[in-house]
């Protein structure tokens, strides 16, 4: 199988020298790849900026801003068979980026943000999807809740949901995984290398319950 995974932050430019960005550091994305590539599969990895080498054997696509995440995602979409969004996407951007430093001045600052587009939701929307889509959600509170909507809205077949502050930055994760059909498992604090591979299994497990691979068309799972 091929698998589509996105990964880290964007950076949304504010001037040559300024961004937006956030504290994703990458290393959920990147462990699902590399624990994707293990278990024999190809993986398409669209990253955004971290400090991680990329795994080898990969088909490795880097990306800055959440525009050229979300036309990468696009190309790439249908050649897999599973799709894992995991990227940290800014969800505003500067309104205008300044092609020149911007000088500071006296008194306030007020900066123009716009939303950036929603890679995941736009996946969902797609009416001949013929891959697993699988969500992320980094929640601070109200986790099940937050990640059960996001779950509705954006259309996936599975949330992957984590308490952020757990999370971000850190080797280690505790997740929650909501199902489409409603369904949920618990995967207590573990190295997000060890919660890879268990997401993979998972994944490819409902993959392959999910779709009818004669005919590939979305059937109700069991
Ligand atoms: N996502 C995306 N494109 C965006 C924003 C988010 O594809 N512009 C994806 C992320 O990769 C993740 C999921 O949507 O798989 C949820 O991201 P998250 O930041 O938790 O949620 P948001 O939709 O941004 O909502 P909020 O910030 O209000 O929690």
């Amino acid at each position: 199988m091929t698998f589509l995974i996105t990964a880290g932050p964007t950076r949304e430019a504010i001037d040559p020298v300024r961004y937006i960005s956030n504290r994703s550091s990458g290393k959920m994305g990147y462990a699902i790849a590399e624990a994707a590539l293990d278990a024999g599969h190809d993986v398409i990895l669209i990253s955004g900026p971290t400090n991680l080498a990329p795994p080898r054997n990969t088909k490795f696509v880097s990306v800055s801003t959440s525009d050229e995440m979300f036309d990468a995602v696009h190309q790439h979409a249908d050649s897999s068979d599973v799709s894992v969004l995991c990227a940290a996407v800014a969800d505003y951007k500067p309104a205008q980026v300044s092609p020149l430093k911007i000088k500071k001045r006296a008194g306030e600052f007020w900066l123009e943000l716009v939303p950036t587009r929603d890679i995941l939701q736009s996946l969902g929307r797609r009416q001949n999807r013929k891959f697993l889509l699988v969500g992320f959600a980094a929640e601070t509170d109200h986790l099940e809740a937050n990640a059960r909507e996001k779950l509705r809205k954006k259309n996936c077949d599975i949330i992957v949901a984590n308490d952020a502050r757990i999370g971000m930055e850190s080797d280690e994760n505790e997740l929650l995984i909501l199902f489409r059909d409603g369904e949920t498992k618990r995967i207590s604090r573990a190295p997000k290398k060890f919660l890879a591979r268990e997401l993979v299994k998972i994944f490819l497990k409902f993959a392959t319950k999910k779709f009818d691979k004669k005919d590939v068309t979305i059937t109700e799972r069991t």
